[in-house]
């Protein structure tokens, strides 16, 4: 079948199944592999993306479903320099491994859209990402930091 989503800014027709995850479509119809696979079951957090300024995890939702709305990905982040959250990361050194740390910018980068003074009760419950290299203290600091930069 053919599903149109809208990726940072620009639409794509895209001739396959509507069933396939979204994450499918951003990584291998685009070639947006910033978006990484985890879980494939909605607990890792690795696949998050923006859904009209939402993060969601795009493994769990199908291409057909995301028709029509405005997705982002950790690739817009920094067309034209970096945002506040990334240059935060950078300062502190969050990332071990790398490979959750796209799923955890985007779910940051939703958090301090909403809130602009996260309490961290309040990043403890937006950032339900997995990281198995435990960054989970820098990445509180790191939110708190590109807070107060902003
Ligand atoms: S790959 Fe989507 S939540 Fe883990
Ligand atoms: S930095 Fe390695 S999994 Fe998070």
């Amino acid at each position: 079948m053919s599903v149109t989503i809208k990726v940072n800014g620009a639409e794509h027709r895209l001739e396959i199944d509507g069933d396939t995850p979204l994450l499918w479509a951003i990584r291998d119809n685009l070639g947006l592999t910033g978006t990484k696979f985890g879980c494939g079951i909605a607990a890792c957090g690795a696949c998050t993306v923006h859904a009209d300024g939402e993060a969601i995890r795009s493994c769990s939702v199908s291409v057909a479903d995301a028709a029509g709305w405005d997705i982002r990905t950790i690739e817009t982040l920094s067309e034209e320099s970096l945002n506040p959250i990334q240059q935060a990361w950078l300062d502190l050194d969050v990332p071990q491994c790398g490979y959750c740390q796209s799923g955890m910018i985007m779910a940051a980068t939703a958090l301090i859209n909403e809130s602009r003074s996260p309490s961290d009760a309040d990043i403890d419950e937006a950032m339900s990402n997995i990281c198995r290299c435990g960054t989970y203290n820098r990445v509180r600091a790191a939110i708190h930091a590109a807070v107060r930069s902003i």
